[in-house]
């Protein structure tokens, strides 16, 4: 059988360059250990999304013949290290106090149990998209600032493993996460929000496909492992698509509700829909969508331009039965923001920028989800500052 696999293999193709891992000769290992199939090959020269164009190859033509939870990629380039092998070491900390060692993950596959309530956290929210690039991590980074001022305590995970982009955002690249004496992971700070990312354990120049049921592991560990006590929002940021590591999480956890995430575009909303019905599927409740890049406003004049198109959203929530909780417009300082690592939520200067107001409005909506009575529009914190009259 290994001859057929290292033949299937030799054939995916290299969306990079058009011609096939085989030709360019990548493959640096096919094995099998027992029922599983450990491949690796080189990625010099492709990106994170063909990568994941290449996993998802694979996964197609051998899935008949290995079983798709027995296929196990890695990759290598020649400025990285295994990502497992980076895993396996610690992680290095200029100044480790001995009583707080630096924390570890286990690799492995999630096991799913009994859901189980995260303890010290009052309400999770996983935050979706059916597809890659719509604003998914800027919005959760952003709606935690915001939800952080109405006087909750919040958390972020980012549970993006293809794309850890929590450390960035919260301008903390170089962190490494500590444990405490119960031995559980230490979440770091950042403008008062507690996140746990898996950048945190991988170099940020190794990109690497790990299977999604590995991932199921290591999420676990970050909802159950990970010292949230005192956290009112627990915001997590998924990677995007409808896998298994969204599966993996909610069979586990007693999630309380799902935001989707798209932009107006149609094929953005093809996507987002799936995630909604992925979540409806298994029973979570839909806190609603939210339309990202909604329109560009002019500094200048003030004009709205739909440069995603318009409106599709809010024909969506009104096809699929959910709330619409708002809609962010593209805003340069959103970007830049996160690039380099003071979030947009966190500058007071913009309070009076439609952005600003956008996110404390979703912000609202959210709080009145799971509020109905208590939080009443005329009487809020968010209305207060959005002037809503009495
Ligand atoms: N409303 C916005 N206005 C301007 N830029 C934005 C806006 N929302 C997100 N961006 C920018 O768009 C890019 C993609 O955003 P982000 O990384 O948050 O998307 P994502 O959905 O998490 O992507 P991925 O699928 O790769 O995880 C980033 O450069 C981000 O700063
Ligand atoms: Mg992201």
């Amino acid at each position: 059988m290994i001859e057929q696999i290292k033949e299937i293999l030799n054939q995916i193709p290299n969306p990079a360059s058009g011609s096939t891992l085989g030709k360019e000769q990548r493959w640096q290992l096919v094995t099998m250990e027992g029922e599983k199939l450990i491949a690796q090959y080189n990625r010099d020269g492709i990106s994170p999304s063909e990568k994941r164009i290449i996993e998802t190859e694979i996964q197609k033509s051998l899935s008949s013949l290995v079983g798709i939870d027995n296929i196990l990629i890695k990759t290598t380039s020649s400025q990285s290290q295994d990502v497992f092998k980076s895993l396996e070491h610690t992680p290095s900390v200029s100044e480790v106090e001995p009583q707080s060692p630096p924390a570890q993950l286990k690799v492995g596959h999630g096991t799913v149990g009994n859901k189980k309530n995260v303890p010290g956290v009052g309400k999770i929210i996983a935050i979706g998209s059916g597809k890659g690039g719509v604003g998914k991590s800027t919005f959760t980074a952003n709606l935690a600032l915001t939800l952080a001022k109405s006087g909750h305590k919040v958390g972020v995970i980012d549970a993006d493993i293809y794309g850890p982009s929590m450390p960035m955002i919260f301008g903390k690249r170089n962190e490494k996460p500590r444990s405490n004496s119960e031995r559980k992971i230490i979440p770091v700070d950042s403008f008062g929000i507690k996140f746990m990312s898996f950048g945190f354990f991988i170099n940020e120049n190794d990109p690497v496909i790990w299977r999604g049921p590995m991932l199921g592991g290591v999420l676990n560990q970050f909802l159950f492992d990970v010292d949230w006590s005192d956290t009112d929002y627990l915001l997590i940021d998924l990677p995007p698509g409808t896998g298994d590591i969204q599966l993996s999480m909610i069979q586990n956890a007693h999630v309380d509700g799902a935001i989707i995430i798209s932009t107006p575009q149609d094929i953005a909303l093809l996507d987002a829909k799936k995630g909604l019905e992925m979540f409806k599927k298994l029973n979570l409740p839909i806190i609603g969508m939210v339309e990202n890049m909604s329109a560009f406003i002019c500094n200048h004049c003030g004009t709205e331009h739909h440069i995603f198109g318009e409106g599709g959203v809010e024909k969506a929530v009104q096809e699929l039965g959910v709330n619409l909780l708002g809609k962010v417009p593209l805003e340069i300082e959103l970007r830049t923001g996160s690039d380099i690592g003071v979030p947009y939520m966190s500058q007071e200067a913009y309070s009076n920028h439609p952005v600003w107001k956008s996110f404390l409005n979703v912000g609202e909506n959210v709080n009145r989800f799971f509020n109905p009575e208590t939080l009443s529009p005329k009487t809020s914190f968010f209305s207060k500052i959005l002037g809503h009259k009495k």
